[in-house]
């Protein structure tokens, strides 16, 4: 029986899931799934949507919703793709889980951690399904270097380092990806650390192991952000109250330690890391380098990490990681939870990983404010939240 599925939030990303994703699993062999509905609080957009996906998919016109509550009462649906602005993920989330309905988010998870952890216990006490849509975590470039780290082909990890202060892309000030509520406490919760840097904390993760600490300095560089027109005048101004930069010292669980930078502005040009992502092993290195993810021992002998998974790893993990030699991170995420939400199991992407991610970027915000060194542990308890608790009480998520 194919998944019935409704996207809830029909803006920039949402594309992005119909024509990487949907459309790649359809043209692949795996499109056991039905886009049902579409549904936005700008309706234009949900219109928008409904007919791009008829002219990708070549499907039925998905029907209309401006509600996310009456989509979930209409039955249509018994999976949503939530694809809204941050701020929205947890009520989207909340009212598809109580009504049993299978759910993945977009990253990042939620506005603060109370909002992902009590999407995690509604999805635990209803039974249904709860996914994060992480597309770096299925990519080949993370699949490969996850599959080294846990080979041991360069030992157990010791120092890891990755990013740098931030993208060419966004400098100096542009409003990131031209939507103003990125920049806007209340709405995106965070800044670069908790948009970007989710989806490098699920990189860390799973190559690092869990992380056990973080110390961190986070900066608002600019006040404001702006849009310009192709002759460079300022179309739009928006102020500006989150994190442009972040830099963090971390602590693993197994004892590793780490340094990460994330950013989406500042002035001139970003700098960083070489390569973007360097680990030392016990026994060698992995480094992203133009050639691809070499890897290198103390004998002074080389490998291309994809070349030795082409070459060594077990055929049938390479198919369950790119069923039908899929690689498209944003077709794979969807794929898994389909599969999670037919199947009655959990994904790998679970909301437990997206909780986790986010629980990073939060554990560096508190820990520039507070001045020390914070643990995961208090983060994911909220038992060190006085940057969240203005949030949490705009949203009705304190105790
Ligand atoms: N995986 C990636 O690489 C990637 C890239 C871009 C964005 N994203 C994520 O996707 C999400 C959306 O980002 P975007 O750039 O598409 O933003 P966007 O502003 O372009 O689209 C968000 C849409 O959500 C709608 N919306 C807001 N509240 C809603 C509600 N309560 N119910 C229904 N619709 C609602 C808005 O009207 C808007 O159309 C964010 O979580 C973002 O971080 C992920």
């Amino acid at each position: 029986m194919s998944v019935r599925v409704g996207i809830v939030g029909c803006g920039g990303i949402s594309h992005a899931h119909v024509h990487r994703g949907y459309r790649t699993l359809r043209e692949k062999g795996l499109g056991d799934f039905v886009l049902r509905a579409v549904c936005d609080v700008d309706v234009r957009r949900a219109e928008a949507l409904a007919d791009y996906i008829v002219s990708e998919l070549g499907c039925d016109r998905p029907r209309v919703f401006a509600d996310p509550a009456a989509l979930v009462a209409s039955g249509e649906v018994e999976a949503v793709d939530c694809c809204t602005a941050v701020f929205a993920h947890h009520t989207v989330a909340l009212a598809a889980l109580e009504a049993g309905l299978g759910v993945t988010v977009e990253k990042p998870f939620a506005v603060t951690v109370r909002a992902g952890r009590l999407m995690v216990e509604t999805a635990a006490r209803t039974g249904a399904v709860l996914a994060i849509s992480e597309n770096v975590h299925f990519e080949p470039r993370q699949r490969i270097a996850s599959w080294v780290m846990e080979q041991g082909r360069i030992g157990t990890p010791e120092v890891i380092v990755m990013g740098g202060t931030g993208a060419d892309v966004w400098f100096p000030d542009k409003i990131v990806a031209e939507t103003p509520w990125r920049h806007q406490r209340l709405l995106a919760g965070a800044g670069a650390v908790l948009d970007l840097g989710s989806h490098s904390f699920d990189t860390l993760r799973t190559l690092g192991g869990e992380v056990a600490q973080v110390s961190a300095l986070t900066r608002q560089l600019l006040p404001e952000r702006v849009r310009r027109g192709h002759e460079g005048q300022v179309l739009e101004r928006v102020p500006s109250e989150v994190d442009d930069v972040a830099l963090l010292l971390l602590t693993f669980a197994n004892g590793a330690i780490g340094m990460f930078g994330t950013g989406w502005g500042g002035h001139g040009r970003p700098t960083g890391f070489v390569g973007g992502l360097g680990i030392q092993g016990s026994t060698g290195s992995l480094q992203h380098t133009p050639k691809g993810q070499v890897l290198t021992w103390d004998d002074g002998r080389t490998e291309i990490a994809a070349e030795l998974f082409e070459r060594e790893a077990d055929p049938a993990l390479r198919e369950g990681w790119f069923p039908q030699g899929v690689t498209e991170g944003f077709a794979l995420e969807l794929h898994f939870f389909l599969r999670a939400v037919a199947n009655r199991t959990q994904p790998e992407n679970d909301g437990l990983q997206g909780l986790r991610n986010i629980a990073v970027s939060y554990a560096a915000i508190e820990a520039s404010l507070l001045g020390r060194a914070v643990t995961l542990e208090e983060i994911l308890e909220s038992r060190i939240s006085a940057y969240q608790d203005p949030l949490d009480r705009h949203w009705g998520l304190l105790p």
